[in-house]
């Protein structure tokens, strides 16, 4: 089975322009570096923060260098596999292991090979691991990972993760006593629409911190900024920075805490479309070269349709608009797009589709089930 990445270059300016001169049969990638540069440059400019990057989002190093460019040297990484793709790639990256389960083994070759420093737990046994297994040593932040009460997120994560404020308090104390660098953090869950959920985090962090009565050292914010996916508006990110001051504000922190966020989707996913070809129409029913095994398996399991648009390399499709169902290129009955696109009446076998704001949570679970895989990757200006 192959799933082949060929990179088309740079010579061209225009999806059309690439499909004119495409011969191959798979799905093709399109990265946008300059969107991903500009939506870090702004995030950095609107949160007081250091801003870090959730590889698990998308770890292509296409994606990576962007970041980089617009200034991203820090990473929130899940696993050993992460830490040592992220170092390989770039030695000088800052990293924080911030899955609050780990091996020991994974641990000790985050601290010992890859000088990590900062580490997540959301429980006494996790953090009994942390005291066996590294050295006391006050340069390493112990983060506390709180559960957020569920607050208008696509993707719940304080189901799976995160201490209650009893339990926070005294995971906080032990890291204090035990010589660490006690620490906080939470994530909203991926894909937030309620931007108060961040002031309702921190006032949670608020009581925590009140309860503990132990000074921190650092504090992150999470993810979850959300993007606009077809019918979904969501709030600009500076109505949820202002929610964030508001909440930061009511904590009056030391000067001395550092702040973090990390988001991924909100950095990346406009900055790359997958333009999938149309492979047969069956009335209403067009059958495609990608689907929920490829590109899609995000928006299959919450329901998210990116935007899009049909193209007809070097000649025009109908204005008239129709609504398709959508399969995807496995022979699974599950393998289709969720809802009905509105597309030309005309649209045929070898059309293509573009499908925007596609960078996040997509070619990172992909799993070339079947055989199908990407084929392509371009990056545009
Ligand atoms: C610990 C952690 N941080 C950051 C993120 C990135 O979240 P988002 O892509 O919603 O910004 C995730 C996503 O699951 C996460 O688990």
């Amino acid at each position: 089975m192959t799933i082949l990445i060929r990179n088309l270059g740079e010579m061209h300016s225009t999806i059309d322009s690439i499909l004119s001169n495409y011969d191959g049969d798979g799905p093709i990638r399109v990265v946008w570096p300059r969107r991903i540069k500009k939506n870090v440059q702004n995030f950095q400019r609107l949160f007081s923060g250091h801003v870090v990057y959730a590889v698990k989002c998308n770890p292509d190093p296409t994606i990576l260098e962007a970041l980089k460019q617009g200034g991203i040297n820090d990473f929130d990484v899940a696993s050993i596999g992460e830490i040592e793709f992220i170092k390989t790639w770039n030695q000088d990256s800052v990293l924080y292991f911030q899955h609050p389960v780990k091996s020991r083994s994974a641990i000790n070759s985050a601290y010992q090979n890859h000088g990590v420093r900062h580490f997540s737990i959301d429980h006494a046994d996790e953090l009994n691991k942390i005291f066996e297994e590294l050295p006391t040593n006050p340069e390493i932040v112990v983060y506390v990972r709180l559960a957020t009460p569920e607050l208008g997120a696509k993707e719940d994560l304080s189901n799976k993760f995160g201490a209650n404020a009893e339990e926070a308090s005294k995971l906080l104390k032990s890291i204090n006593s035990r010589g660490l660098s006690p620490a906080l953090s939470f994530h909203v869950g991926s894909q937030c629409y309620r931007p108060e959920a961040y002031r309702v985090a921190l006032a949670l962090v608020k009581k925590v911190m009140n309860v503990s009565e132990v000074p921190i050292r650092c504090l992150n914010l999470g993810g979850g900024f959300p993007v606009t996916y077809t019918g979904d508006p969501v709030a600009p990110l500076e109505v949820f920075m202002r929610e964030i001051d508001a909440g930061l504000s009511s904590l009056s922190l030391d000067q001395n805490v550092e702040l973090f966020c990390e988001p991924g989707r909100s950095l990346v996913a406009e900055g790359m479309s997958v333009v999938a070809r149309v492979c047969l129409r069956k009335r209403n029913k067009l059958y495609i070269n990608d689907g929920i095994f490829g590109h899609f398996l995000e928006t299959h399991l919450h329901g998210f349709q990116p935007p899009n648009r049909a193209i007809r390399p070097g000649s025009r499709l109908s204005q008239d608009i129709e609504s398709y169902e959508v399969f995807g290129a496995t022979c699974d009955g599950n393998d289709v797009l969720p809802g009905k696109l509105e597309l030309p009446n005309d649209i045929r076998e070898g059309d293509w589709i573009e499908f925007g704001n596609m960078g996040a949570y997509s070619s990172a679970l992909s799993s070339g089930f079947n055989g199908f895989g990407v084929e392509a990757l371009v990056s545009l200006c």
